[in-house]
């Protein structure tokens, strides 16, 4: 029998229990404000949100150009998340020592967004904590590890460590099904030594039977969950890749090599792309500069007659037409490059950017061209000081402050660099 005492303690062990349970799985709804729901139309909402005005710079759970945001309403309060998306200046200017903490880690000043209203940012929150969770596990993860998510490095299994567990999943069942293979003999062998009645000697001598395993309910519904899994993870992938034109490599209307001309005749790229040294645009040459040589070289050594290919330069220079070279880097409009900057004041290598051009056959796009990439080079490139006068007092400051002068403290972060 049980005394009163004992009960009240069980019940109060148990109410212990109901709120460490609540608060295991619940965390996030007990540091999010009331008006920050999740709920499925405030996170679909906060989404659309996010993609106009946030994703250039945010990912929910890793860094871009800015933090990585799921986790936020863990470390700040709801108002000051609200009052820094909607100018982070004026909270910077005032002092605020979180705002100045995390500006001082980015160095980048996030745009002001006085047109969102209260609304608007209670879905944004609403899409930052909630939305596009990777998969249950991740959803766990979050939720769970308080901690991690706290100290920003939580949320979201990278996509690496999904397909690795994936292949281990399907090794571990089939490891298990050799083993079930294995017992099941042992098993038979051993019963069939036993006196059984003939019902039972039939089950045990029923054979190993393949094809009715494959067309079995429970292996059609594991192969087609994997093709699934697969089929998702490869549209994601795409998705994510929208309007980054990485590895773009056109068919040209001259099979002109780089690999042959730059590569086996070494010539200078600045013989062909004349304005790398003077200007923004490093130009596509003109038929008359291949010219230079084709007017001789009418074929690869040993080969007789004209080329064909070489033979369209010649009709492109008697029809005075230009050659319809197709473009292949592209940055939009709104963002301003400028090659000799780079080149001659930055020193860099055209293959930093471009890639090992002198070995392509055909040229593609080496690198991102992303505003993450411009900035990430910005961030951690110092920049050639030596013999330009201009740099010389920057210099003086930077030396006082040990730092190597990076193309950052020069302004290689402010927007209105590559934006007009
Ligand atoms: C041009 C890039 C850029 C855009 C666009 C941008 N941010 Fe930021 N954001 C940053 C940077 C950089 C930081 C780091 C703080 C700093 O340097 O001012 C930051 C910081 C933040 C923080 C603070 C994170 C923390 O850990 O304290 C929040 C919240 C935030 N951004 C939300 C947003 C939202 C929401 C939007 C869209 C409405 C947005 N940002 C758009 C660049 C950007
Ligand atoms: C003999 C002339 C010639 C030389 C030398 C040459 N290129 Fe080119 N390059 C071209 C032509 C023609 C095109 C346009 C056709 C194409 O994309 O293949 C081109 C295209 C390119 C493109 C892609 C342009 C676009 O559409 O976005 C890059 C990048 C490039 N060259 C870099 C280099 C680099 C780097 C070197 C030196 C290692 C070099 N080139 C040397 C003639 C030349
Ligand atoms: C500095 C001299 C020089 C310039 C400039 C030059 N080429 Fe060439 N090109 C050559 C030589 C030499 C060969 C033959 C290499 C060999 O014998 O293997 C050649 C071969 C070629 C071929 C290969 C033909 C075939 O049938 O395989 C093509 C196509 C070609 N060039 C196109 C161009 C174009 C287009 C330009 C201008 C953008 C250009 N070249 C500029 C020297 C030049
Ligand atoms: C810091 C990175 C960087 C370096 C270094 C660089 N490029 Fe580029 N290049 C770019 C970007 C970005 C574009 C796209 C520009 C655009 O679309 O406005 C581009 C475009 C081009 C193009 C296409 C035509 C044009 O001007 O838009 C050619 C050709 C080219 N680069 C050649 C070169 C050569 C040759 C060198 C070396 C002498 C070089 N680049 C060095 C980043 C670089
Ligand atoms: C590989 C590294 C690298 C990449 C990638 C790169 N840059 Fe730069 N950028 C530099 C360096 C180094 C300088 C400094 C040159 C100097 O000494 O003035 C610079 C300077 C600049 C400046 C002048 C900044 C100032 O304050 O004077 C602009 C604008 C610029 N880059 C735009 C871009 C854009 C746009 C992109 C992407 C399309 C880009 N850069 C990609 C290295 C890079
Ligand atoms: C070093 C150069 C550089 C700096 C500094 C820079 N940007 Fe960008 N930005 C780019 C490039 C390049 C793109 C185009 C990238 C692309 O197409 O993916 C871009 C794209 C954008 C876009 C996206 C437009 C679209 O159509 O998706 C916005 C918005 C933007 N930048 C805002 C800013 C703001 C605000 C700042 C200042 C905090 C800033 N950028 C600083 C280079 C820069």
């Amino acid at each position: 029998m049980l005394s009163k005492r004992s009960l009240v303690g069980v019940r109060l062990n148990f109410h212990t229990l109901a709120v460490l349970f609540f608060m295991l799985i619940g965390t996030q709804a007990f540091a999010v404000d009331p008006e920050v729901d999740g709920s499925d139309e405030a996170v679909a909402a906060g989404k659309a949100v996010f993609n106009a005005n946030c994703k250039t710079c945010h990912q929910l759970d890793s860094k871009l150009v800015g933090p990585a945001l799921r986790g936020v309403s863990d470390r700040r309060e709801i108002s000051w998340i609200k009052a820094f998306i909607k100018n982070s200046t004026v909270l910077i200017a005032s002092g605020d020592k979180q705002a100045n903490e995390i500006y001082d880690e980015y160095n980048l000043q996030m745009p002001q967004h006085e047109f969102l209203s209260d609304d608007e940012l209670n879905n944004l929150i609403s899409y930052i904590e909630y939305g596009d969770v990777a998969d249950p596990a991740a959803e766990a993860a979050a939720a769970g590890a308080d901690g991690a998510a706290a100290s920003g490095a939580g949320g979201g299994i990278p996509d690496e460590y999904l397909t690795v567990i994936l292949v281990v999943l399907v090794v571990v069942l089939l490891l298990i099904l050799v083993v079930l293979g294995l017992i099941i003999s042992v098993l038979s062998k051993y019963l069939n030594k036993q006196e059984l009645d003939e019902d039972d000697k039939e089950f045990v001598s029923q054979k190993f039977n393949l094809g009715k395993i494959i067309k079995s309910d429970g292996f059609v519904l594991i192969v087609t969950a994997l093709v699934v899994a697969l089929v998702a993870k490869t549209a994601l992938d795409g998705l994510f890749s929208v309007g980054v034109q990485q590895g773009y490599a056109p068919k040209q209307p001259i099979a002109y090599s780089h690999a042959l001309h730059a590569g086996t005749l070494e010539i200078e790229c600045q013989y062909c792309h004349t304005g790398v040294e003077i200007g923004r645009s490093a130009n596509i040459p003109s038929p008359n500069i291949c010219m230079n040589c084709h007017t001789h070289v009418q074929n690869v050594q040993g080969k007789e007659g004209v080329s064909p290919e070489i033979q369209k330069i010649y009709d492109a220079v008697d029809n005075n037409k230009p050659i319809e070279w197709v473009r292949v880097h592209n940055l939009p409009d709104l963002a301003y490059f400028n090659h000799s900057q780079h080149v001659v004041v930055g020193e860099i290598e055209c293959q930093t950017c471009h890639g090992p051009i002198q070995e392509m056959e055909v040229v593609g796009q080496h690198s991102a061209l992303t505003m993450g990439w411009c900035i990430d080079c910005h961030r951690e490139t110092e920049i050639t000081t030596k013999g330009n006068a201009y740099y010389d007092k920057l210099v003086q400051i930077h030396t006082d402050s040990k730092d190597a002068l990076k193309v950052k403290d020069i302004g290689g972060l402010e927007c209105a660099k590559c934006h007009y």
